[in-house]
């Protein structure tokens, strides 16, 4: 028999989004947060570099939109963008009340800078912002006596009333394994938060944690949610570059202090690219990088800051020296060996700006979602504020309307009768191994159209052998993490080959140009083609 659990709100997911909407709803409402892991298996755990928000009298909401514009090349919601900038103050005194400590000099914020923005405009915790965030707010969580936190819990699918022929069209919990027990479990809830992150573990080299297989965008997109703008996948242009070094980043703070890029003798090589420098925006340094490495045959690249003090050094990035060190690696003497990998999701679930989908009672906030914010290029430090913003706007919204609905108790149980143990999880391990590899080749940085396809030539054969595995066989956790890649990159090729043009993150050597009109790729579930949104294009 399935054990159901019944609660007022279900967030699935628990970094930086779903532990701020958690906090903010618990006030009014009864909350369970699943997560897939415990804290590190969230993105926000990992962030460094920290968060933007306007907080020096010199810079303006004004400057702050106009950077975000500029990097989302086109693409951004200009009302969303501006909403966003103007509520990252807010979320800096929300985040001071529960407890995260930013770094200060002489009683003022310390502001750092990143590629993109045109001032000092980030607040951070050394280079450990992350690490700060979310263990100050998952303590706040743990202290709270409306929430429940569960870790080790895998969402599987969500539960559309639609599905089971009833009505009306209602998202109604969500089917999750209990990774403990090795049960499945069902929640039910009256409202749905997806807070599961991003996507970036459908390539072979990433700066993120295992758990970002995009659960979220393809459990949405099986429960008729629209899904957009996938094709723009963020290559963050320096992540440690060493055979023992899994998924590290070296935060693009480091070049906002003075980091400087260099072949390995020592030519600095970024002004034959971008008059900003190693400041040019990620899309620009990633491939000037890729590009270098390609022309010259390099394994990686070079970023150097040992021109600053070591105090210096030792104070502003303690983490990543530590991490070098534990390589041999000293940056106060030395440069960094650095290559670009896999970083975040621009794409995601089409939501409105309280980051409600098309399903009604299903939310989805962060990087599982596509607000508008970011356009077809992410400005730095721009998405831990979007989860902040986000969390509150959702919280918001959903008590609004708690009252309108019910916890709908006859929820079909979890039904195995037709599958049986897997005799062979060698496969998935051998098609997920394959599936990251050629997205890596064909459908990276710099893409074609042959690529591309090919790309989608082997989805088609690998996803109708995944289908076949998964009807058969009892769902694991790499089952259903493989379930869900298999469809984001279906979903991402989907986006790419519907791109004739090049523009922020995505670059098609066969459309070099970028169109005049800017448009969102846009995906309707249960139909083939993909219809385009014209949006004015920005500046
Ligand atoms: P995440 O923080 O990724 O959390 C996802 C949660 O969902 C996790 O708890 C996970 O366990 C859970 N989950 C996933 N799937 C399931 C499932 N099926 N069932 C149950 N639970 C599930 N952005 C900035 O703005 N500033 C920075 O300095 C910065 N630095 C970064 C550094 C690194 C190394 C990385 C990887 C990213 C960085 N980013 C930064 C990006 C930013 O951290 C992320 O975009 C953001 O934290 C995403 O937050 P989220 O809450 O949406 O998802
Ligand atoms: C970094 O510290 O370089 C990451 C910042 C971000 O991804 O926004």
């Amino acid at each position: 028999m399935t054990q159901r659990f019944s609660t007022d709100v279900l967030v699935i997911g628990g970094g930086a989004a779903g532990l701020s909407a958690a906090l903010h709803l618990a006030e009014h409402a009864r909350v369970t947060v699943l997560c897939k892991g415990g804290i590190e298996s969230a993105s926000s755990h990992w962030a460094q570099g920290g968060i933007a928000s306007v907080m020096d009298p010199e810079d303006s909401v004004a400057a702050h939109v106009r950077d975000t514009l500029v990097a989302g090349a086109g693409l951004c919601d200009e009302d969303i963008v501006t909403a966003t900038v103007s509520a990252a103050p807010r979320a800096i005194a929300q985040l001071g009340r529960w407890g995260v400590n930013f770094d200060h000099t002489d009683n003022e914020f310390h502001l750092t800078r990143e590629g993109g923005h045109s001032f000092r405009r980030i607040l951070h915790v050394a280079d450990a912002t992350g690490k700060a965030l979310t263990e100050t707010l998952t303590q706040r969580v743990l202290d709270h006596p409306n929430i429940d936190l569960l870790n080790d819990r895998v969402a599987i699918d969500l539960i559309n009333l639609n599905k089971f022929g009833r009505f009306p069209n209602r998202c109604a919990g969500a089917y999750v394994l209990n990774r403990t027990s090795d049960h499945v479990e069902v929640f039910q809830a009256r409202f749905v938060v997806l807070a599961t992150g991003g996507a970036s573990k459908v390539y072979l080299y990433t700066s993120n944690p295992d758990s970002s297989t995009g659960d979220g965008i393809a459990m949405a997109w099986r429960a008729g949610c629209r899904v957009a703008n996938m094709e723009f996948n963020q290559f963050h242009p320096t992540c440690l570059y060493h055979p023992h070094a899994k998924s590290f980043l070296i935060s693009e703070a480091v070049r906002g202090e003075g980091g400087i890029l260099r072949l390995p003798d020592g030519e600095r090589f970024m002004q034959r690219f971008d008059e900003r420098l190693e400041l040019a925006p990620r899309d620009v340094v990633a491939r000037a990088i890729d590009h270098e490495m390609k022309r010259l045959g390099l394994d990686c690249v070079y970023l150097d800051i040992s021109h600053r003090s070591p105090d210096f050094i030792a104070t502003h990035f303690p983490t990543i020296q530590a991490r070098c060190l534990e390589f041999g690696i000293d940056m106060t003497s030395e440069p960094i060996p650095v290559v670009p990998a896999a970083h975040y999701t621009c794409g995601g679930v089409l939501v409105d700006g309280n980051g409600a989908t098309d399903v009604p009672g299903l939310y989805a906030i962060g990087e599982v979602s596509c607000t508008g914010l970011h356009g077809a290029n992410r400005l730095a430090s721009n998405s831990l504020l979007e989860c902040l913003v986000f969390g509150e706007a959702a919280a918001r919204d959903i008590m609004a309307h708690l009252d309108d609905a019910a916890v709908e108790a006859t929820i079909p149980h979890w039904d195995e009768s037709q599958v049986t143990d897997s005799d062979e999880d060698v496969i998935i391990a051998h098609n997920w191994e394959e599936l990251r590899r050629f997205m890596w080749d064909y459908v990276g940085i710099v893409r074609t159209d042959k690529r591309l396809q090919r790309a989608q030539r082997r989805i088609d054969l690998l996803k109708a052998e995944i289908h076949e595995y998964y009807s058969h066989y009892r769902v694991s956790n790499d089952l259903i993490e493989l379930r869900n890649l298999i469809t984001v990159a279906e979903l991402i090729v989907r986006c790419a080959l519907a791109r004739p043009e090049s523009r922020g993150l995505h670059f098609n050597l066969d459309h070099p140009d970028t169109r005049p009109t800017a448009a969102d790729t846009i995906l309707f579930p249960g139909y083939s083609d993909q219809i385009d949104v014209l949006r004015p294009v920005a500046g």
